[in-house]
């Protein structure tokens, strides 16, 4: 049996999202198109931008579908920055995934953008006071700031609404990057947006649609310069020929989730963390020195993230995978090498303690014998990573 626990990678497809997928793939018409074929395809189009625009509390004319939840995260963040030239400004919190990280870097290093880091505290929160103090400095000189909602390495859930509420005393539009919260935890746009937020990120393939498309909600009275040119598609923002196919898929999945999210109590969020916590007791009886990293409480109800001691990360992701069980470490691998966590490092952890990271995601798919076949093979695979001990790397690299 392969157990699968490496969700916030990505999450397996819902069989009804891969028969939608299917039949609508067979469905042949341009949605730009005057016939009858192009209109039943923009129907169809139309009808899941209604369903995704649902699941995210936003209205259907402000959802622009992208390729991906970095196409989508580039599209908010440069769009934002090129609208509101000549400011300079871009905050953003030290966590942030390569996909915001990469894309403001981008912008100071080609054009101009100088970057603050808002500093994060030991449980990956950002911190409000250093962000207030940031705008304050300045603050007709900030183009934008970006924030995550859930962090997908730690899983902590960051106080979006506070962080907007900050920028918006002076009209700052705020991106949010919501693509590891999609699914697990309400992710409301016109809460948001009153709270001050402009535009937020999100993915198909993190909520059992497909990977390949993504959104960027983009509320009505936000401008953003586009990536990309063409025939003038989605408020011209988003140019080229749209992925019926592919909405109709992550429409199915969009539906699901927001059935599984607004059911009371015991619904899909209690579930998984309720197993999310026998995965941390598990991993605290096999090893009582691991820690455990993130906000314990204010967390993704799917994640756990550890910092083991003595051993690495890397060793254990490779024995508890030779054993069947599939987890990661949470950070990214350059080229197949793996790099020390830019999250913990921005927590204030050491070099040891973020090579030592485990990170466990448990979705839609998971089962208590998941976690059973887990915690069986755990004792095997940190005995045996502890023995390996820590491998004699060059600190940095
Ligand atoms: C928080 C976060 N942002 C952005 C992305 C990128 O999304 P995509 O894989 O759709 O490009 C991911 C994917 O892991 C993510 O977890």
């Amino acid at each position: 049996m392969v157990v699968y626990l490496d969700h916030a990678a990505t999450t397996p497809m819902l069989p009804a999202a891969i028969a939608a997928y299917a039949e609508a793939m067979g469905v042949v018409g341009n949605p730009a198109s005057v016939h009858s074929q192009g209109q039943n395809a923009k129907r169809m189009l139309e009808e899941s931008r209604e369903i995704v625009a649902a699941s995210l509390g936003c209205d259907p004319i402000e959802v622009v579908f992208t390729g991906s939840g970095t196409e989508a995260i580039n599209l908010g963040i440069k769009g934002l920055y090129w609208a509101r030239a000549p400011r300079r400004r871009i905050l953003v919190p030290g966590g942030e995934h390569h996909a915001t990280l990469d894309t403001v870097e981008w912008l100071a290093e080609h054009d101009g953008a100088v970057i603050e880091w808002i500093p994060l505290d030991d449980q990956g929160r950002v911190d409000l006071a250093a962000l207030k103090a940031a705008i304050a400095r300045d603050p007709f000189d900030i183009a934008l700031v970006s924030v995550i909602m859930a962090n997908n390495e730690v899983g902590t859930i960051e106080p979006v609404a506070e962080v907007a509420a900050l920028a918006a005393v002076h009209g700052i539009p705020v991106h949010v990057d919501a693509v590891a919260a999609y699914g697990y935890i309400p992710v409301d746009f016109r809460t948001l947006a009153a709270a001050g937020v402009s535009a937020l990120s999100v993915s198909a393939h993190k909520v059992g649609g497909p990977v390949g498309i993504g959104a960027l909600v983009l509320g009505r009275a936000t401008t953003v310069e586009p990536l990309i040119h063409g025939g003038g598609q989605q408020r011209k923002v988003r140019s080229g020929t749209q992925d019926v196919a592919a909405a109709v898929s992550f429409a199915v999945a969009a539906s699901a989730l927001s059935a599984e999210l607004s059911a009371a109590a015991g619904g899909e969020t209690a579930r998984l963390a309720a197993l999310r916590d026998r995965v941390i007791a598990g991993v605290a009886r096999v090893a009582p020195d691991a820690v455990l990293n993130g906000d314990p409480i204010i967390r993704l109800p799917g994640n756990a993230h550890f910092s083991f001691a003595g051993c690495e990360g890397d060793s254990l992701l490779f024995l508890l995978d030779a054993a069947g069980v599939s987890v990661s470490t949470g950070s990214a691998c350059q080229a197949g090498v793996p790099e020390p966590s830019h999250v913990l490092r921005a927590m204030g952890r050491n070099e040891i303690e973020s090579r030592g990271a485990l990170r466990i995601t448990l979705g839609h798919t998971s089962t208590d014998a998941d976690v059973d076949a887990l915690l069986a093979a755990l004792p095997a695979a940190h005995a045996q990573a502890l023995r390996a001990g820590m491998a004699d790397r060059v600190p940095g690299r």
